[in-house]
């Protein structure tokens, strides 16, 4: 199937940022959403803003640090809309910090919801994709991951552990399935709108309010990568503010 109409895509994060604006961005344009996120108020808010505006949208509630969750919103779409076309892992949380805080448990947050969470939704969808004989995987990284700077050091680890599994899954994929990689520099999103103004200052010269991408940026890339024929497979888009060095 080529283009995005009609095609089911699973959305991890989607209640917030990057993932939101994909659901609107991917529902406008004909596919059939299903959204997950911890917080089910705004999955459902979201859901019924979609089918409002004529769009297809489901949700449940998904934390992605448990496998089962994965498969319950892989099951989701099947039951729902009869196949999976489309996972995006978006899901994700940035408590940066300096190496020396010790701040183990945020360290463990990000292992579970970037690496693991990844994993649990490729154990969820690989065999489905197998089974119908198509299937896209697409993985939010970051920049963080491409240029290290101090008090990232977990997250950007992280999402390097995001490229490398998701280059490993693309040579193991074979000519039936597609993996991409959607690699954000700064983007306004709660994710960094919490980070402080001196912080923001101190590292891109503005204020993250004056210098990052809108969210719907990052969904274009998304749905650049969706809208290419099955046999196109668009491996990583690097987008990032122009400001950001
Ligand atoms: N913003 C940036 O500058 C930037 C740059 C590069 C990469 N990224 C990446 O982009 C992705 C999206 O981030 P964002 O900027 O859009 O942040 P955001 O606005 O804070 O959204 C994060 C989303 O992830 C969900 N989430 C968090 N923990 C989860 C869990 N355990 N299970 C399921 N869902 C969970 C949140 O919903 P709940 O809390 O309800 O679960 C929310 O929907 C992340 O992978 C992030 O690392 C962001």
């Amino acid at each position: 199937m080529t283009g995005i109409d009609g095609k089911v895509v699973a959305i991890t994060g989607a209640s917030s940022g990057i993932g939101r604006a994909a659901a609107y961005l991917l529902a406008e344009r004909g596919a059939h959403v299903v959204l997950g996120a911890r917080g089910p108020e705004r999955l459902e808010q979201i859901a019924e803003d979609i089918r409002v505006r004529g769009g297809s949208a489901s949700w449940r509630v998904t934390d992605v640090t448990r496998r089962e969750d994965l498969s319950a919103l892989v099951e989701t779409a099947r039951e729902e809309f009869g196949r999976l076309d489309v996972l995006v892992s978006n899901a994700g949380v940035m408590p940066i910090s300096p190496l020396d805080d010790l701040r183990v448990d945020d360290w463990d947050l990000m292992v579970d919801v970037h690496v693991k969470g990844l994993l649990h939704g490729i154990a969820a969808a690989l065999p489905v994709f197998r089974e119908q004989g198509s299937g896209h995987f697409v993985t939010t990284a970051s920049t963080a991951g491409l240029k290290i700077v101090p008090t990232m050091a977990v997250y950007a680890g992280t999402k390097v552990a995001v490229r490398a599994i998701c280059e490993g899954l693309r040579q193991e994929a074979g000519p039936d399935l597609r993996v991409t990689v959607v690699t954000p520099g700064l983007t306004a999103t709660e994710h960094t709108l919490g980070m402080g103004e001196d912080e923001a200052r101190a590292r891109f010269g503005a204020t993250v309010a004056e210098v990052a991408l809108p969210a719907e940026a990052v969904a274009g890339a998304m749905a650049y990568a969706i809208e290419q024929p099955a046999t196109v497979d668009v491996g990583e888009v690097v987008v990032r503010p122009t400001a950001q060095a």
